[in-house]
Parts: structure tokens; C-alpha cells; sequence
């Protein structure tokens, strides 16, 4: 099957947890692995993993449908709807949250779910990386895959293997708009980072090796609360990266995430704090519901088949990595309600700030200004 097609879909959605947005119930990740073996036994996909990383439940799928399949979509969205409905039985807290609609239209974009998904050409060893965050937002994914893809202060592989030194195109989303662009390392670098280092906005959504076009990696871009226009929870994101012969090792994908780095998403989806990889057993967001956390799942595709998965960050030597995002979710801690740590009131996913200004009309009085207005 080498050089033949196969798709790997990564699909999420918080459709209910247990104790407040901590983690997922077992009984949902057996409910949705039952939906998807009976998709496997009718040779829909060729394979599956369902886990859980915080309160997201994840649908690893590999199959022949391409992207954006409504087979496939519509089996994850048959998956997320009979674990809501064991979610609602047993009381979960926000059961259902992401599923905006009971109408499902072919395709779970704008619909809750997370996704992302790649079509490739499986490679004689085909190593893959899949990203699980909690409690924070696409953007958060920018950093690290700029560092990956972009920087040879990470990636020693731009410089010394013949296959990348061209460099990568990355195709960055404007969420907000609803359109992409695509931009070439090395040489619009500059323009890149005047983009990407808006997280809320311009996303990182694929990226491409320039040699031949390969597909590298790809992040989920849906924004719940831009999708809902009110909040609904968050849209914690989920990525795939390649990795080996002619692409980032799989070491120099995961040092980009030796760096806790602030993202966006903590408490109430409307806080500032570090993102800490961890052993998917470590998941668990407890303190102010945080801090964000990311795992990495590190796989095999062999015919279609998972091989795997290893528990990348399950690693002593991202202890430091941790213990700097310990220190550092203290620091930002003690900021309380204040910017930077809160989020400014246009990212804020909860606000009340309009309700007290409208109750406070009355009391601002003008005053004179330095400008004789
Ligand atoms: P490949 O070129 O086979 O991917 O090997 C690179 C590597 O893993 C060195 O760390
Ligand atoms: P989730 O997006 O993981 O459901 O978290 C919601 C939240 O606001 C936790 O404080
Ligand atoms: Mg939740
Ligand atoms: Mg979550």
C-alpha cells in the first residue's frame, strides 16, 4: 500500500465531562469506540483510536475518503451524539456543548467539533504526530510550528538535510474573515510573524515542504465562539504533524514545545497562562481549570493502520519545561482579574463589562481634557 492514499482524521469535541470541564467520562469514550468499530467492521475506515485529553473526547480515524468526507464527518457526528446522550444520562457537566446544531448538513466544520484532517501518500515508515490541548485556542499551535518549520535555532534540519533546506509555505487562516494565504520560509519570514503573532486571529492552518508540495502539518481552525457568536466553550485544538525523512524529526517537533509559552484559554476561556505538555495521564486541568495543557500522541501508519500510539511528553525531560510553566501559571496567577492575564475584552469569552457600563452611564462625568475638547 506504499504510495497509496490514506487520510488520518483527527475530530474532537467537548460534548460533556466529569467534574466540571475536567476530564471525560469513560462510558463516552466506550460509546463513541463502539460507533467507530462498527465503522471499521463495515470497511467505512481502516482504522481508529478514541481517547480523552482534559474534557475533549478525541476520534483518531484513518481512511480512503479524503478530507472533509461526509461519511466520515457524519460518523463522528453519530459518535459525538450518542456519547452526549450518555453525557445528559449521567448528568455530565455542559453535555453537548459543542454540538451547535442537531442538524447535521455533511460536514462538522462550523459545527462544533474540531478537525483536523490529512490526505497523504503513506511513505515506506510514516511517523505522525497528533497534538491534543485543552484550554486553549488554535493559535496556540502558531509558536511551536513556526519554531518547527521555520527556525534552525530548533530545527537543525533546515540547515543540515538537503530535503528541507528549501523551506516550508505555510497556508495561515484569518479566522475572523474566513480566508487564507499562503507565505514562503525563509524568505517571507518577516511577513509570517507580522501575521501569526496575532493568535487570536491569524492561525497556522497547514503546511507545506517546498521541494515537492508535501503535505507537513495540519491544525483544526474552527473558533467556537466566533462559530456560535456567544460563548459555548472553547475550541481546543487538535494538530497532526509528519515527521522523519526529509521532514522535522520527531524530537525537533516536540523541542518546539520545550518552551511553556503564554496562550490563550485558561479559566472561563478568558485568561492568559502557560501551555504545559504532559503525559496524556496528567490531562486533568485542575488549577483555575489550567493550565493549558498539551499532549502528543506519536504514531506509525502502516497500510492505513495505527501503530501506536507513544505518549511523546510522558518524558522526564520536559520536567523542566513543567516546572517553568509552574512557576510561571504562579506569576500570572497574582495578576488576578488584570490584563494581561485576564484577556482583553474583545477576546474575553465571558464578559460582564457592557452590563456594568450600562449601569454606570450616569456616573461618568466629562471631564477636562489636556486637548481643550
Ligand atoms: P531521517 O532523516 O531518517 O528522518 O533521520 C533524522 C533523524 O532522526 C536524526 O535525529
Ligand atoms: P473547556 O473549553 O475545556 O470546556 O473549558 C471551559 C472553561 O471555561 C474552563 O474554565
Ligand atoms: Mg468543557
Ligand atoms: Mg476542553
Amino acid at each position: 500500500m506504499e504510495g497509496k492514499k490514506v487520510t488520518i482524521s483527527v475530530i474532537k469535541a467537548d460534548i460533556g465531562s466529569l467534574a466540571g470541564h475536567h476530564i471525560v467520562h469513560p462510558d463516552l469514550l466506550a460509546t463513541a469506540s463502539r460507533v467507530l468499530a462498527e465503522a471499521k467492521r463495515k470497511g467505512l475506515i481502516i482504522d481508529f483510536y478514541v481517547t480523552g485529553v482534559g474534557d475533549d473526547l478525541q476520534l483518531i480515524m484513518t481512511h480512503t475518503k479524503g478530507e472533509d468526507s461526509p461519511d466520515i464527518h457524519g460518523l463522528a457526528w453519530d459518535a459525538f451524539k450518542k456519547a452526549a446522550q450518555v453525557a445528559r444520562d449521567l448528568g455530565l457537566y455542559a453535555a453537548g456543548q459543542d454540538l451547535l446544531s442537531d442538524a447535521f448538513s455533511g460536514n462538522v466544520k462550523g459545527m462544533g467539533p474540531g478537525v483536523a484532517e490529512m490526505e497523504i501518500e503513506e511513505r515506506k515508515a510514516e511517523p505522525i504526530i497528533t497534538f491534543h490541548a485543552d484550554k486553549t485556542e488554535p493559535g496556540a499551535f502558531n509558536l511551536p510550528l513556526f519554531r518547527v518549520f521555520a527556525d534552525p535555532f530548533n530545527t537543525a534540519g533546515l540547515v543540515i538535510d538537503p530535503r528541507m533546506h528549501e523551506g516550508f509555505r505555510f497556508q495561515i487562516m484569518d479566522v475572523y474573515e474566513g480566508r487564507v494565504v499562503e507565505l514562503s520560509s525563509p524568505e517571507e519570514m518577516y511577513d509570517i510573524l507580522a501575521l501569526i503573532g496575532t493568535t487570536g486571529r491569524y492561525v497556522v492552518k497547514r503546511i507545506y515542504r517546498k521541494t515537492d508540495g508535501m503535505i507537513a502539518a495540519v491544525v483544526s481552525s474552527e473558533r467556537l465562539n466566533l462559530i456560535a457568536g456567544k460563548y459555548v466553550g472553547k475550541d481546543d485544538p487538535v494538530a497532526i504533524v509528519r515527521a522523519q525523512h526529509g521532514l522535522p524529526a520527531v524530537g525537533e517537533v516536540l523541542e518546539a514545545f520545550s518552551f511553556p509559552h503564554l496562550v490563550a484559554g485558561w479559566m472561563r476561556g478568558s485568561h492568559v497562562g502557560p501551555l504545559m505538555p504532559v503525559a496524556q495521564r496528567d490531562a486533568k486541568c485542575t488549577r483555575f481549570d489550567g493550565p493549558p495543557r498539551i499532549v502528543a500522541l506519536g504514531w506509525q501508519i502502516k497500510n492505513g493502520k495505527l501503530i501506536g500510539p507513544a505518549d511523546l511528553f510522558d518524558d522526564p525531560a520536559f520536567d523542566e519545561t513543567r516546572r517553568t510553566a509552574q512557576i510561571v501559571a504562579e506569576y500570572i496567577r497574582r495578576h488576578g482579574p488584570f490584563m494581561p492575564h485576564r484577556l482583553g475584552p474583545e477576546e474575553m469569552e465571558y464578559t460582564t463589562l457592557p452590563q456594568v457600563l450600562e449601569k454606570l452611564e450616569n456616573r461618568f462625568k466629562k471631564v477636562e481634557t489636556h486637548t481643550g475638547k
